[in-house]
């Protein structure tokens, strides 16, 4: 290899770091899920990249029949020489009427509920009788999250909710993220 290839690729090894520096999280996946569509289903569920430094996620789910009584909770980490995630953090289970009319209660609850809070139209006491809406919630957003607020170690994470009416599991998002 010449040496002004080699210079060529030093270079871009430094400035991917430096991107890398400056967004250490990124969104790798989403998966919405209806398991009774007369109950629920999405109208939309994607990430979408704007540019280099901003991306973001957006769901809306159409609820038929209300209301929402428990919503569970948890970000797992895949591990290795796992097949598949563990539990990281959470895996836990509230009463979304009850929740949201004090979130400082739960304080578990309320930091996973601070990753969607100011970006979703959940912020009422219930009932939940409309479509429930995550809009535009960018990388930069949850990057503060898990470097400053709560500084969570590197790997791959899944972020999921589970959405429950009448005790029956009606609903699930799976996000999907990375942090390096
Ligand atoms: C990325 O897109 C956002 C929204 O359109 C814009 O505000 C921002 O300046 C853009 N950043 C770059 C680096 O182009
Ligand atoms: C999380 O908790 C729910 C309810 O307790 C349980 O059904 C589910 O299997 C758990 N998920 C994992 C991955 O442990
Ligand atoms: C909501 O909170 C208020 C004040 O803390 C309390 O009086 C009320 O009973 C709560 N309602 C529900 C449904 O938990
Ligand atoms: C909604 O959010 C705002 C700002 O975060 C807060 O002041 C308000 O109390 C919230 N409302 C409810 C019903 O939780």
């Amino acid at each position: 290899m010449g040496i002004q290839k080699y210079c060529i690729m030093v270079l871009c090894a430094v400035s991917f770091s430096v991107v890398q520096i400056s967004s250490k999280f990124d969104f790798t996946n989403i998966k919405c899920n209806s398991f009774d569509k007369e109950f629920s289903d999405f109208e939309h569920c994607y990430i979408k990249p704007i540019n280099r430094s901003y991306k973001y996620v957006a769901v809306k789910v159409k609820l038929f029949k209300t209301p929402i009584t428990k919503v569970n909770i948890g970000i797992f980490k895949r591990f290795n020489g796992y097949n598949g995630y563990r539990p990281f953090m959470y895996n836990i289970t509230v009463d979304a009427c009850r929740f949201l009319n004090d979130t400082k209660r739960n304080p578990t609850a309320s930091y996973l509920y601070s990753f969607m809070k100011p970006f979703s139209n959940m912020n009422h006491s219930c009932p939940f009788d409309h479509d429930l809406i995550v809009d535009k919630l960018p990388i930069q957003f949850v990057n503060d999250q898990v470097t400053k607020v709560l500084p969570v170690p590197e790997g791959d994470y899944v972020y999921e909710t589970n959405w429950f009416a009448y005790g029956i599991k009606r609903a699930a998002v799976k996000v999907y993220g990375t942090i390096s």
